[in-house]
């Protein structure tokens, strides 16, 4: 695992795009050892439930493949497989650190033969056109820059008719919670990372991420430039993550 380069990263809204893929690709090879802890501690294990929510709304129905972008440490593909035992899931993430702890963790479940993982960019997706019945990001394009691009790369390799779903964290927005919401992302989430990991800064640059994304309102929008259509919208624990799911329109 790497070392930080830093204690502090600039917020996400002062820098280019360049820079900010490369704070993220720090972040996620210097974290990638306490990152399934952290995630599970700092979320009260919801994010288990949300990737399993994910899981249960994919629906397979010509290629039986499933493909995980920005998959980290595998998470989703594994929660897919659980789900679905009839598909194979390929999975790619462009922090080495992260894939090699996702390998590691399919090879213990015993899912080799169902879930590939590789190293490969959301902006360039290693796969043919009309490959997959469902592509899936999670917690993912929130640190895309270029997000249109990324989503017109997973509308690309699936079939037509099938689903492009996005599961990521947004700023809340009912007033009483988004005060208390805020006060946990600035305040106890950069605590309890200072205890826990090895790059505390990492979960600042998390807290501000979150802030700085679009609503689910209009992140539905941004997926209807793209050119998916049928944008469905789930709130998860009240709306602190949100699942959208867009369909390949069947001339694409
Ligand atoms: C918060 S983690 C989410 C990992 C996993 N999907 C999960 O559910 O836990 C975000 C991941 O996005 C990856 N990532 C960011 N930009 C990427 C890109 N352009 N191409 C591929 N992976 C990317 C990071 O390396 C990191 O592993």
């Amino acid at each position: 695992m790497k070392k930080p380069s830093t204690n502090k990263y600039p917020a996400v809204n002062t820098i280019t795009d360049k820079e900010r893929i490369r704070v993220v690709r720090e972040i996620f090879s210097t974290i990638t050892g306490k990152y399934d802890f952290l995630n599970h501690f700092l979320s009260l294990r919801r994010d288990v439930a949300w990737r399993r929510f994910t899981a249960k709304k994919m629906r397979f129905f010509k290629t039986n493949k499933y493909l995980d972008v920005a998959c980290g440490t595998g998470d989703l593909s594994i929660a897919a497989v659980i789900e679905h035992p009839q598909i194979s899931v390929a999975g790619f993430d462009f922090v080495s650190e992260m894939v090699q702890a996702g390998i590691s963790k399919i090879e213990k479940k015993n899912m080799k033969e169902k879930v590939m993982l590789m190293q490969g960019d959301a902006l360039r997706i290693p796969f043919d056109d009309n490959t997959f019945d469902v592509t899936g990001i999670a917690f993912g394009i929130r640190n895309i820059p270029d997000r249109d691009q990324a989503l017109k790369e997973m509308l690309r390799v699936t079939v037509p008719g099938g689903q492009i779903m996005i599961l990521e964290m947004t700023f809340i927005q009912n007033r009483f919670f988004k005060l208390l919401y805020y006060v946990y992302l600035n305040y106890l989430l950069p605590l309890f990372a200072k205890i826990f990991s090895a790059n505390p800064a990492a979960y600042h640059y998390l807290a501000d991420s979150i802030i700085n994304f679009p609503s689910p309102e209009q992140f539905a929008r941004i997926m209807e430039n793209t050119g998916m259509i049928t944008i469905e919208k789930h709130p998860l624990t009240f709306g602190v993550t949100w699942l959208h799911i867009g369909i390949k329109h069947e001339q694409n």
